[in-house]
């Protein structure tokens, strides 16, 4: 090789600058967590059995769910109850129990019911309330007329789940959600009150603690700071536009400073077509030291757009970056997990 000319000696001053700086460069930021996926099983195993049942519940803590999701509802007595919808009619035999009991507008309200009437219910598949036809067809058929599920309460799943880890040395924690609370409120009944006097008696009381507690309203997680509540608080946020404000900047700003993180609709992290938003919401939050685990993956009803349970968990989990995910099927999850982590 001859003399380097002018050029030459450019070219490699240049790169002996350069290239150094480039690997000193900082990995490009990700707010992605390297913590596992919490798998959320969404009213029990309740792709498999009645929802909101201990037999779904059990059945969940067996196919490897990390939470067992109850949601919440008061008998009159004041009693936390799994239920999802205000009514009784569209899970249990309540109008033929209780033909008497319903309201003007034909339904029946769990508010209505003491705890003691609640326990005489039998629990089925959920049906449309107008056809009665199986929400999911594909799921428990309610002809089994010998066995008898029954509403569970909070206190029966907490020793559920807290018996159950004794004897599998497992720490599956549970992740009650409070329905309607300004409604409950109305009625004379401190919903926040009650939960956290419940969970602080089966020795719930800090964030370190196998809970997390979770609603739609934020001044029920309000509510639950006022009191005291040190427990990891997550900030439901329905895909309707009556929430939008709550994933702006200033919206999730404000969810920063009181709760631990968010559970979106999956409406929120895909759109139509099934492809990841380009709204970052997963890393908006990730910035604000939120996690993110959105509702609901079920294998009998995916998203438009979307072609496999796989593809759903794949575009939310990794394509997003989500924490963990609410779903009916914990079996088909941990599944999935397991086989993407190999
Ligand atoms: O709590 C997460 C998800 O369950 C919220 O929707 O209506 O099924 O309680 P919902
Ligand atoms: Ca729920």
């Amino acid at each position: 090789m001859g003399p380097l000319n002018f050029m030459d000696k450019c070219f490699l001053l240049a790169a002996l600058i350069l290239i150094p700086a480039a690997h000193s460069l900082p990995p490009p930021e990700s707010t992605e967590s390297t913590e596992p996926k919490s798998v959320i099983a969404h009213r029990g195993a309740s792709g498999k059995l009645p929802e909101h049942t201990l037999e779904a519940y059990t059945l969940a803590y067996g196919l490897g769910a990390d939470y067992i999701e109850p949601d919440l509802m008061l008998t009159r007595d004041g009693v936390p109850i799994a239920l999802h919808d205000r009514t009784l009619d569209a899970t249990t035999d309540v109008a033929e129990r209780f033909p008497q009991r319903a309201r003007e507008d034909g339904r029946f309200y769990a508010i209505d019911f003491d705890l003691a009437e609640i326990k005489q219910l039998r629990v089925r598949e959920r049906v449309e309330a107008a056809s009665g036809e199986l929400r999911y067809p594909e799921r428990w058929d309610n002809s089994h007329r010998h066995l008898h599920f029954r509403i569970a309460t909070l206190e029966e799943i907490i020793e559920l789940v807290q018996g159950l880890n004794r004897v599998t040395g497992q720490s599956t924690g549970i992740y009650p959600e409070i329905k309607f609370s300004a409604w409950h409120a109305d009625q004379d009944h401190d919903f926040e009150a009650i939960l956290l006097d419940i969970l602080q008696r089966h020795g719930y009381e800090t964030r370190d603690d196998a809970v997390i507690v979770q609603s739609f309203e934020p001044e029920s997680l309000l509510r639950l700071r006022e009191l005291g509540c040190k427990l990891r608080l997550v900030q439901l946020i329905s895909g309707g536009r009556a929430q939008d404000a709550l994933v702006t900047d200033e919206g999730l700003d404000h969810i920063a400073s009181y709760a631990d993180g968010i559970g979106p609709s999956q409406a929120r992290i895909i759109d139509d077509q099934g492809k990841v938003r380009p709204n970052n919401l997963v890393s908006a939050a990730h910035q604000r030291g939120l996690v993110v685990h959105p509702y609901t993956a079920r294998t009998d009803a995916l998203p438009a757009g979307i072609d496999s349970f796989e593809q759903l968990l794949d575009r939310i989990l990794f394509g997003a970056g989500a924490d963990g995910i609410f779903t009916d099927h914990p079996k088909a999850t941990r599944k999935y997990l397991q086989e993407r982590s190999r």
